[in-house]
């Protein structure tokens, strides 16, 4: 017999990326493909892409010319492209890279199989529809192998925002939600494979209407026996509801953590990017969520250096993270995106937009810094994900989010252990089991 094809798969962006490469790998192992770490071993090289920002889809273009010369050693190796820039740029990375057999994107991947094949008979495959079928349905059956602790589960896909600065609702498309039956049956199968946390993944997650609303989702994957802790990401102001607040204190399950990306705190600019919602109105949120479930751990996304933003509306950034204070936050400085309507807007000077970048990068730091240290002393519960690197140390999360390292820790993967915060370090905590 011969051995099994070889695939190889890297993935970019976020985090339903990595759910996406999961379900590829899945559905080109019922094509016989087993998964490998090295492309120079590989039968199909796949990258799963992100369009985001500029630099990452550049990536994708100078990886595309590292892999190429692998072809010359492998006559048989394929190279495929899928995610975000694949929907953006599938017939452009085609004429760019004529290395690239086939160019896929988030909406048809479960078509990857016959694709696959015919590639084999030496053609090149484009699929960048967005079928009416669901692809959940037509995606090859989840493997029976047991399982990380925790997992990511996407019940929410796309985007009918149009903040003006970004390429999501063009490469994911419209907001779809999948039905809450179909979420349940994943999460149960999941359970049986010994996965204790699931995270719920959307572009909009919180706007998720598969014939219940996100917080009965999460009440329903409550009753679920042997599912300890429930995430979700990510999430919109504007459909931040009472009943999803009400989850955080009503569902045991639930964890005390919540992204919840404003983008600017000036409303000049808020307006301009077509977010709908004010810097007051999302304070007025945190506050109500913080009256709810005071503990909680916020964490935001930001941009600087929009079109047209002045040095004023950026201080309203600052002020709003000085008063949110985050626990994490993720900062970008604006990147423009071809066809989205503020590439045509009066662009800032790169340099400005870099000294701003690096102004709030600061705060923010000192604010995560603040909240790690606001941890030591206090007990926590910790999902074991993992040994750690060295003897009797095991790494895992806290219902926070942060990465805690146990010493001299008895509780095995998959456990989920009670600590003590002993000590806070640069990226995590140190505990002790209590
Ligand atoms: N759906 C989520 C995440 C979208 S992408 C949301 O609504 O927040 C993740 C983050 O990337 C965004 O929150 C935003 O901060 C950033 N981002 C999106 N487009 C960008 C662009 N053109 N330039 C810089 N950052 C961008
Ligand atoms: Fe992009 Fe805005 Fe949609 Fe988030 S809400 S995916 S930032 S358009
Ligand atoms: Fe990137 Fe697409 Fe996710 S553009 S952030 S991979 S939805």
């Amino acid at each position: 017999m011969s051995s099994p094809k070889k695939l190889f798969i890297k993935t970019y962006g976020c985090q339903m990326n990595v759910y996406d490469s999961e379900r590829m790998a899945e559905e080109l192992g019922a094509q016989g493909y087993v998964t490998t770490d090295t492309a120079e071993s590989a039968d199909m090289i796949l990258l799963n892409t992100c369009h985001i920002r500029e630099k990452a889809a550049e990536k994708v273009y100078s990886e595309l010319g590292r892999l190429k010369p692998l072809k010359e050693l492998n006559p048989d190796l394929k190279i495929g492209v899928a995610g975000c820039v694949a929907q953006a740029e599938g017939e452009e990375i085609m004429r760019r890279q004529p290395a690239v057999d086939l160019v896929v994107g988030p909406q048809s991947y479960h078509r990857l199989g016959a694709m696959e094949a015919r590639t084999r008979t030496g053609a090149r495959a484009l699929d960048t529809d967005f079928p009416e079928e669901d692809k959940f349905s037509h995606l090859a059956a989840r493997p029976k192998a047991r399982r990380a602790p925790a997992a990511f589960l996407t019940v929410q896909e796309g985007c009918d925002k149009f903040c003006a600065f970004c390429v999501v609702p063009y490469t994911r498309g419209a907001e779809v939600s999948r039905p809450a039956a179909r979420v349940l049956t994943e999460a149960r199968d999941l359970v049986e494979r010994g996965v204790r946390e699931v995270t719920l993944l959307g572009q909009n997650v919180n706007a998720y209407h598969g014939d219940m609303t996100l917080a009965e989702l999460i009440r329903a994957l409550g009753q679920i026996d042997g599912l300890e802790r429930i995430r979700y990401t990510t999430s919109h102001p504007n459909d931040m509801g009472d009943d999803l607040i009400a989850a955080h204190v009503e569902e045991p399950k639930l964890m005390p953590y919540l992204h919840l990306p404003v983008q600017s705190g000036s409303d000049r600019i808020l307006k301009r990017m077509n977010r709908s919602h004010t810097a007051e109105s999302y304070l007025r949120l945190i506050e109500r969520i913080r009256a709810a479930r005071p503990d909680i751990v916020l964490s935001g996304d930001f941009i600087v250096g929009f079109p047209e933003e002045t040095e004023a509306d950026f201080q309203a950034t600052l002020d709003l993270v000085q008063e949110v204070g985050y626990g994490y936050a993720y900062s970008f400085k604006y990147s423009t995106r071809p066809g989205t309507p503020a590439a045509e807007r009066p662009q800032v000077a790169a340099d400005v937009a870099d000294a701003r970048l690096q102004r709030l990068q600061a705060l923010i730091t000192r604010q995560q810094r603040a909240v790690q240290e606001s941890m030591v002393g206090r007990e926590l519960s910790v999902l074991v994900e993992k040994p750690g690197r060295e003897a009797g140390q095991v790494i895992g999360k806290s219902e926070y989010l942060h990465a805690v390292h146990i010493v001299d820790a008895t509780a095995q993967v998959g456990e989920i252990a009670h600590v003590r915060i002993v000590k806070a370090m640069t990226n995590s905590l140190r505990a002790e089991q209590i």
